[in-house]
């Protein structure tokens, strides 16, 4: 994985990781960096981790939508 990959460089949490993080109910910033342990480096990550956990909250919320009118695909 290249290094401008990560949203936060200090611990290599990738986009990937947050929405994981989503994906298993994960709704705001201090869960999000307990769970993933993000932002305990340098800590310039934040403004990103929340913009990006926002995203994939949002990607989660369309995709559960999908599967409850599609259950059996
Ligand atoms: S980039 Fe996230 S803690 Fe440094």
């Amino acid at each position: 994985m290249k290094q401008d990959e990560y949203i936060c460089r200090c611990m290599s949490i990738d986009y990937q990781s947050i929405f994981l993080a989503a994906k298993r109910g994960i709704r705001d910033l201090d869960d999000l960096i307990d769970w993933t342990g993000a932002a305990k480096g340098c800590g310039t990550c934040i403004n990103a981790l929340n913009a990006k956990l926002e995203k994939a909250i949002n990607s989660c919320n369309i995709t559960d939508t999908q599967q409850n009118k599609f259950p059996f695909a």
